[in-house]
Parts: structure tokens; sequence; C-alpha cells
């Protein structure tokens, strides 16, 4: 009896290892099979000079929650808001040379790139969103979209900015009081001709350097949308806004010609639907911020005043030579964004 129970032991515990042994592979096997799964093909960064709870930034996690999931994980794109990754001229940079890969950028700034972008954003142009709407979301926006492309960049979709108007440490209701002023713009050569035109001189800032050009006095103004402006509480150091919408100046969604290059043809579908979507989100967000922000300054002091027709017609007069330098070749596009204010939706 106590021989056939060594007997037993024998073929026992070899038996016992050999099913340990298979059950410890499959687990490690199974569990490589997931990570696999779990690892992303391509890690891809985007660069927002937003703030996290930004319309833009929003649009921009959006983006990449998106395209995780209809890319099954293959494709993780890490979004850097607040500037991490740079300035937005910097960012162009290096977008054509692949250091970025997405970037969500202000026209005025690409505009230094394409000049025929100007054409896009010059001021008093659009009457209303709705106008600046019908050209982007039609075929004049797509083929910049396209146009882009001469300049190693991919253009993926438009995304809302709202309208500009300036504001100031005083009071300005009429063309006479912005005489002498000192008006950061954006560092656009349009932006800084804009201004001068209108009597002021322009201070072309980086947008993380007009906060405290206004806190010491290098500055008297600037000018941005309200979202902007109440964000970087621009509102607590500059209280007095004069809503004269000078200029409609969107912003278009971008990628690196260099990391376009990477991806399968699939794949580039996948982002660019991803794009559109994430830009109609944007849109939707920024709607409401837009609401929010103007409600917010007003609660902390803001004074608003608006600039009468006759007013603004005199503005507006004076941008007739800033046209004719920034338009004068692209004339017949001009005149069919002109156009597109009258043609029925
Ligand atoms: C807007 C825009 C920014 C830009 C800024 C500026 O806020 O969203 O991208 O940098 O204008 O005035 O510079």
């Amino acid at each position: 009896m106590v021989s056939f129970m060594k007997k037993r032991h024998w073929i026992i515990v070899p038996v016992i290892l050999l099913i340990l042994l298979i059950i410890v592979g499959s687990i490690i096997y199974l569990d490589s099979i997931k990570k696999k799964e779990r690892s992303p093909e391509f890690i891809f960064t985007y660069a927002e000079n937003q703030s996290e709870s930004y319309p833009t930034s929003q649009g921009a996690k959006y983006f990449a929650q998106l395209v995780e999931e209809r890319t099954g994980g293959r494709i993780k794109i890490l979004v850097y808001t607040g500037g991490e990754l740079g300035r937005e001229a910097d960012i162009i940079t290096q977008m054509r040379y692949g250091g970025v890969d997405f970037a969500r950028i202000s026209l005025s700034q690409l505009a230094v790139v394409d000049d025929k972008l100007n054409v896009l954003q010059m001021p008093y142009l659009y009457d209303n969103a709705e106008h600046m709407w019908s050209v982007l979301d039609g075929e004049i926006g797509n083929s910049f979209l396209k146009e882009i492309g001469r300049y190693d960049l991919v253009g993926l979709s438009w995304y809302d900015a709202g309208c500009r108007n300036f504001y100031t440490t005083t009071s300005v209701n009429t063309l006479e009081d912005m005489q002498g002023l000192t008006i950061r713009v954006q560092q656009s050569d349009l932006m800084i001709d804009m201004v001068n035109s209108l009597g002021a001189t322009a201070a072309p800032l980086s947008y993380e350097e007009v906060y405290s050009a206004l806190q010491l006095g290098t500055i008297d103004g600037a000018e941005n949308n309200w979202p902007s402006y109440e964000d970087t509480g621009h509102c607590d150091v500059a209280k007095y806004l004069l809503e004269d919408e000078h200029t409609r100046v969107p912003e278009m969604q971008l990628c690196s010609a260099n990391t376009w290059k990477l991806l399968s043809e699939a794949d580039k579908d996948i982002i660019k639907e991803c794009a559109l979507e994430s830009a109609i989100y944007e849109r939707d967000l920024w709607a409401e911020r837009e609401d929010s922000s103007k409600e917010s300054a007003i609660r902390t002091g803001v004074v608003v005043s608006q600039l009468p027709p006759e007013e603004k017609e005199r503005f507006r007069e004076l941008m007739a030579p800033v046209y004719e330098k920034y338009c004068s070749e692209y004339m017949d596009l001009l005149n069919e964004i002109i156009r597109k204010e009258e043609e029925p939706e």
C-alpha cells in the first residue's frame, strides 16, 4: 500500500506542476495581449494657448477623446493647454518642422505665414456671425483649409472665436478718445495697421504679455473677444469695453504635415471627421461662454459702451487704406465674401 501511495505521488506532483505552469503561462500571455491592445501606436501632442476650461480647450479635449475612441486607443492625443508648449507664433514654427503634432491657432497668426488669409479677418468685414459662418462653412472656408497645406500644415476645421472689441483703462466712446492711446494688438501687420489707422499706437505683444502690460500701464488697452477678456483677467485691469465688434478672427485646428504623413488614409479620415465634430461642439460651448463671460465681467464692474452707427461708420471709413494694402490682390474673393451677406440661406 505504502509503495503504491509513493508511486501515485510521483505522478500527481508533476501533473500539478504542469497545470500550474500552463495557468501562469496563459495569464502572462493574455496580459501581454491586453497590454498590446492598450498601448497606443501613436502618442501625439496638441497645443492650445487658452486655459483648461476655455471653449477651444474643451473642443480640443473632445477631439482627442473622439480620436482615441474611434481608433480603439491606437491614437492618443495629449492636449497641453495654457500655452504650455509655447506661444502661437512658435507653435506654428514647431508644427512646420514636426515638433508639435496638432494645434488650434488664431487666424491672425496663421496669416503671418499665408497673407491671403487676411481677407477672412478684415476689420468690419462681417455683419454678424452668420455672415462669417456662411463663408467659412462653404467653399471659401474649405479652400483655405486646403490652402494652408502649402505651408507644411494640414487645415482640419474652423473654431469660433466670436468678435473682438476694444477695452481700455480709460473710457473710450468716440474716435477722438482713441487718439494717442497705446493699444495691444496680435503680432500681425494687419492688426497693427488697423489700430494705427484709428489714430492710436499699436503695440504688438503676445497674448501672454497683455495682462502685465495693462497692469504696469505700458499699454492703455487691448482688444479681444468677451471670453478672452474675462478668462485672462484683463477685465480686472482694463475696465472700459467699447463694443464695436471691429473684427471676427476665427481659428483653425491644424495638424503638422510631418505627422499627417505617418497616418494611414483611414486614420486621416477619422481625424478629419473628429475635428469637424469637435468644431461643432466648440461652437456650442462658445455661444454659451460668450454670454456667461460678458455677464461675469459686467458683474465685476466693467463699463460697456456701444459704438453708435454713425461713429462706427467713421471707424469703418478709416479702414479703406488697410483694405487697399491687404486685399487689392484678392478683390474677387473679397467681393465674394461681401456678397455672401446678401445671399439667402
Ligand atoms: C484670442 C485667441 C488666442 C490669441 C488671442 C490673442 O484669445 O483665441 O488664440 O492668442 O486672441 O489676442 O493673441
